[in-house]
């Protein structure tokens, strides 16, 4: 069969309140341009991100029901201990409430408390902001190390999350005492949700063995980044996602991950690590910030979808049906002549807003403008990823359609294209913004901006 459909039925709905164009004008004059500052009742299709969004199954919800609530050595943390050991193959497995908390940990054990970084450097294939934010406030410079080709949006590749190893290499010739970890993030965020090979990786590994620096994943997209390798990388094509993900695992020496991706929970994240003094100091941290180690700030029932969730995310038809629908969206703004960051990746497709409205200049945030008209002429709600969330960091201005998980059907997806291809041949009515408040740090979340 040609068409990929949905593998699983609607059990229960979620309510969808349709909303005029008049109303999404005033909404968006109320929230100053910003869309987190829209109520997500006036959103008609949220795409604003993939996490924490998608719909759990019906399993994970009778999984919810049998959570264990006790303080310390809930059946539901053996549940999700013994689910997390045997997908990465690490024994030293702690829950935390999402990604950032692991980072945040991870930060502190491997580099030291805020101030202690000065001077080091942490390189990755792309940071995601709160990575990024959390090396930074210790202090630490956060570097990115993408291949050439993997930070141009019109390049055709199969593994554009690919670190450059060259760079890698000389960064660590010249500074690898400076260099507490290596971190590689799978699938990479911060270029278009583009996959990294497993060849990458192993030479990523060869080069941290050589100077002796460990090295991390930020594995948030494990399973979509498996699916890539297999179906991408030679060699992989009958190799099922579990082997290639416990391969992935097997490479590193820990990992953060925020299950509110792969994991296809509401909330949850794992630290993962190797050294085991490491993971001593790390469960201290954990006690004193998130909570006891067998449910890290998390109720037992988070943890018992988490472990079911960390299971089907790796059936093969869940993984065809996931990879292909954000390749169907992207295909078809394609070919409206839309340009997007090439190719789809596997949690989101990002919109080259530069291209789509030429005549808007960075400092208007043609992102941003891109987002509002999405929102006001179809009740879309995006992101934009350019000059108001990375400042003069900036080197695209692009505006991300994150697909939540089992959350939309192809008939919503259709209309988001439907939407986009009308607000393009207006595209030239689209007028810039202007700050009328910005905050200086992870700004894009409470920023006001007015038409400029
Ligand atoms: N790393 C990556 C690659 C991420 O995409 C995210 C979150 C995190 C870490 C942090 O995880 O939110 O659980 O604390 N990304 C979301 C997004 C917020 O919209 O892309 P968290």
């Amino acid at each position: 069969m040609k068409t990929i459909i949905e593998p699983f039925r609607i059990k229960s709905v979620d309510p969808i309140r349709m909303t005029t164009r008049q109303q999404r004008i005033d909404c968006l004059r109320r929230a100053d341009y910003n869309l987190f500052r829209i109520a997500a009742d006036d959103v008609i299709v949220d795409l604003l991100t993939d996490s924490g969004t998608g719909a759990m199954s019906s399993d994970q919800w009778a999984g919810i029901m049998r959570g264990d609530e006790s303080y310390a050595g809930a059946h539901s943390y053996f549940r999700f201990l013994d689910t997390v050991e045997r997908l990465t193959g690490k024994r030293h497995v702690l829950p935390t409430h999402q990604g950032r908390a692991s980072e945040r940990i991870l930060v502190e054990i491997m580099i030291g408390p805020a101030g202690a970084g000065r001077g080091k450097v942490v390189p990755n294939n792309a940071h995601f902001d709160t990575t990024r934010a959390n090396i930074e406030h210790s202090g630490a410079e956060a570097v990115d190390l993408l291949t050439d080709d993997g930070a141009r949006p019109e390049v055709v590749a199969p593994f554009k999350g690919d670190m450059d190893v060259a760079k890698l290499e000389r960064l660590l010739d010249e500074r690898c005492g400076d260099v507490p970890f290596v971190m590689v993030t799978v699938t990479c965020n911060a270029n278009g949700g583009q996959p990294v090979s497993m060849a990458n990786l192993r030479q990523v590994r060869a080069l941290c063995d050589r100077f002796g620096v460990p090295l991390f994943l930020d594995a948030c997209r494990f399973a979509e980044n498996a699916w890539f390798i297999r179906t991408r990388e030679h060699g992989y094509a009958n190799v099922p996602p579990r082997e290639i993900v416990r391969e992935m695992f097997g490479l590193a020496d820990g990992a953060t991950i925020s299950a509110k991706k792969d994991g296809l929970v509401n909330i949850g994240g794992v630290l993962l690590m190797r050294d085991e003094a490491a993971f001593r100091r790390a469960s201290n941290l954990l006690i004193l910030t998130e909570g006891f180690v067998t449910y890290g700030g998390l109720a037992g029932r988070d943890l018992e979808a988490m472990a079911i969730g960390f299971e089907e995310v790796l059936h093969e038809d869940y993984l065809r049906y996931r990879i292909r629908s954000t390749e169907y969206l992207g295909e078809k703004l394609r070919e409206a002549g839309i340009a997007i960051v090439e190719p789809p990746g596997g949690h989101a497709v990002y919109i080259d807003a530069a291209a789509f409205c030429p005549h808007i200049p960075a400092e208007q945030f043609p992102g941003q403008a891109l987002a509002c008209a999405l929102y006001e002429h179809g009740g879309i709600r995006s992101c934009e990823i350019g000059t108001v969330m990375m400042g003069e960091r900036a080197v695209m201005q692009l505006v991300r359609l994150a697909v939540p998980r089992r959350t939309y059907t192809q008939s919503h997806i259709d209309y988001v294209i439907e939407v986009a291809v009308e607000v393009r041949q207006r595209a030239e009515t689209l007028r810039g913004l202007r700050f009328i408040e910005a905050p200086e740090t992870l700004r894009h979340f409470t920023a006001r901006f007015a038409p400029a």
